[in-house]
């Protein structure tokens, strides 16, 4: 491996991929699964028969839809409803259409890593609810909430939906709600997804379908290397693997080196060696149970105001508000 400590970064993914593909083991973020081709890829995970994640969350939301208004809409006041991660937003938008048709005041302010899924979701938006109000956002979570516009005085619903919580470990779970807090007054809600724990063959059946979607969606990260940073990266020499511990709750995605090989990352001038069968890990999409959701959430300071299951009790979503000591 050659190391390159005089490499200038032009932006975060350069020094992101730089970062880990040089440090052991190597680790590269789900975060970067996301452009073009890999929100494609997501939306075809998401009508997988195995991804029964959408499914449940949408099932959630078209049944409380009316319960979950009420609590926002609480004393009709007019709010913000940000979403974090908002993707082409297909279950946002059975709250949105709900709000519009009952003349909820509210603006819709859509955060995304992905300027492509972003200007789609804008773009649909525009067609099916002209009425909604939308004020996209790019940018990594906590990039764009402090670029937002975000005015103090206006309650603030925040959304996180599609497990997208799952991508943290406990303690970046932790932390991440902890500073959503610091965002959040006493009146202001926060709607999260959580994954539950089940039959561990339905888990990794999920992320491991038999026609290679969720292949090419975790190998769409080193296509983008390819693409952004002029690398060789060998696309077939790299095989997708899930393991879920129905312990922990953790499944992890990897793509593992098939061969000794050598890739190189001419716009990092950097290259680098893989061992047969070396690994790359690169999502982490942890399940839950009640206990470790009331831990996670009161360990940021935040309570639970309620929460909604699907039928099958695969999937939960919570709202949250500011525990009152820290308010
Ligand atoms: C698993 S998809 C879920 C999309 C949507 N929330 C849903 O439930 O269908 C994750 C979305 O979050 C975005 N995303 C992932 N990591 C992000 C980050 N750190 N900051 C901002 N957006 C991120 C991705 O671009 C993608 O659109």
């Amino acid at each position: 491996m050659q190391e390159n400590t005089n490499v200038l970064f032009t932006n975060a993914f350069e020094e992101d991929i730089y970062n880990g593909l040089t440090k052991y083991p190597k680790q590269l973020s789900s975060k970067y699964f996301y452009d073009a081709n890999g929100d494609k890829l997501f939306q075809d995970i998401m009508k997988m028969p195995e991804y029964y994640l959408t499914d449940c969350e949408f099932s959630i939301l078209e049944k409380y839809k009316e319960e979950i208004s009420a609590l926002f809409y609480k004393h009709e006041q007019a709010f913000s409803f940000i979403e974090l991660g908002a993707g082409d937003g297909k279950k946002t938008k059975i709250l949105l259409e709900y709000f519009s048709h009952k003349k909820i005041d509210f603006k819709y302010q859509p955060i995304d890593i992905s300027q492509n899924a972003l200007d789609l979701l804008e773009k649909s938006l525009n067609q099916e609810l002209p009425n909604v109000t939308v004020e996209k956002l790019q940018g990594s979570y906590f990039d764009a909430l402090n670029k937002a516009h975000i005015q103090n005085d206006v309650k603030k619903i925040i959304l996180f939906l599609g497990s997208n919580i799952g991508n943290m470990l406990h303690h970046e779970a932790i932390d991440f709600l902890n500073s959503i807090g610091d965002y959040m007054h006493s009146e202001d809600l926060f709607l999260v997804g959580f994954d539950l724990k089940k039959n561990p063959q339905t888990i990794l059946d999920a992320y491991n379908d038999p026609t290679g979607i969720t292949a090419a969606f975790n190998k769409n990260i080193l296509l983008r290397i390819n693409t952004s940073l002029d690398a060789n990266f060998n696309l077939d020499a790299f095989k997708h693997w899930e393991t879920y511990n129905p312990e922990t709750g953790t499944a992890k995605s990897y793509l593992v080196s098939t061969k000794d090989q050598e890739v190189t990352l001419k716009n990092l001038d950097l290259k680098i060696e893989f061992k047969a069968w070396e690994t790359i890990h690169t999502e982490v999409s942890q399940k839950y149970d009640d206990q470790t959701v009331e831990h996670i959430a009161k360990s940021a300071g935040l309570e639970i105001v309620t929460q909604f299951s699907d039928e099958k009790t695969y999937y939960k979503n919570y709202i949250f508000r500011k525990q009152s000591s820290n308010i």
